[in-house]
């Protein structure tokens, strides 16, 4: 075991990183370093397990696996269509379930409907230009925005929007709805391209133990 090299997890994060911490957890895959919330410590180290844990901002996390900076990554499905980066999705993890969603005031149905030429505000430029470019065969103007996506229609800088629903809530209490889903969401494990084939035994290990409780 000791000549083993570390291999690397890179974790989006918040509530995803938490989350996937307690699934590692139940596979007896633990961090203790990790939960001394007062550290300032960017990677935390497991040496009996020879794994090493960072947490980084969910959109980097793809970079970090593409590059082998880290050779496994939790991230949501949204981040990794959006990011586009070369790597494996493995697993479903099954938590952060959501949708990615064309949402608007009820009156711009019309206009998805007659596949007028709309402006479409979104924190996924990417997700939202496959949607309708190659999917619908419609032509948009795209205006990427970096959050509170739901203020574009409001305020009048888009029609509608492409963003992530979850309860409802935020369009609810801003007088939109859904007017289209793109497809569903949550959060994935993703592997580093090499990383699958020279340390197959151990990355596939992981994913196995981990399916038996997702
Ligand atoms: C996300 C998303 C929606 C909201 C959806 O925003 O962009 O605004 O959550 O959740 P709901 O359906 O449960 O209301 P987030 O809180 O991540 O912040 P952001 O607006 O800065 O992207």
């Amino acid at each position: 075991m000791s000549d083993e090299r570390y291999l690397t997890f890179a974790l989006g994060k918040g509530r995803l990183a938490n989350k996937t911490l307690e699934k590692l957890e139940m596979v007896g895959i633990t961090c203790e370093e990790m939960k001394d919330k007062d550290s300032r410590k960017l990677i935390f180290v497991n040496e009996e397990l020879k794994l090493r844990f960072f947490l980084a901002k969910g959109p980097d996390v793809p970079t970090y696996v593409e590059y082998g900076a880290a050779d496994i990554g939790v991230v949501g499905r949204d981040t990794i269509l959006e990011e586009n980066r070369k790597l494996y999705e493995v697993l479903d993890l099954g938590f952060g379930k959501c949708r990615m969603c064309v949402c608007g005031p009820e009156s711009a149905r019309d206009l998805l409907e007659h596949h007028e030429m709309i402006r479409v505000a979104s924190k996924y430029p990417r997700i939202a230009r496959d949607y309708f470019e190659n999917k619908k065969h419609q032509t948009i103007d795209i205006v990427k925005l970096n959050g509170s996506i739901e203020l574009a229609p409001i305020v009048g800088l888009s029609e509608v929007i492409v963003d992530i629903v979850e309860t409802g809530s935020t369009l609810r209490e801003n007088g939109l709805v859904v007017l289209e889903e793109i497809c569903p969401l949550s959060a994935r494990m993703v592997v580093n391209q090499v990383s699958m084939q020279m340390e197959s035994k151990r990355i596939q290990d992981i994913i196995e133990r981990l399916r038996g409780v997702c």
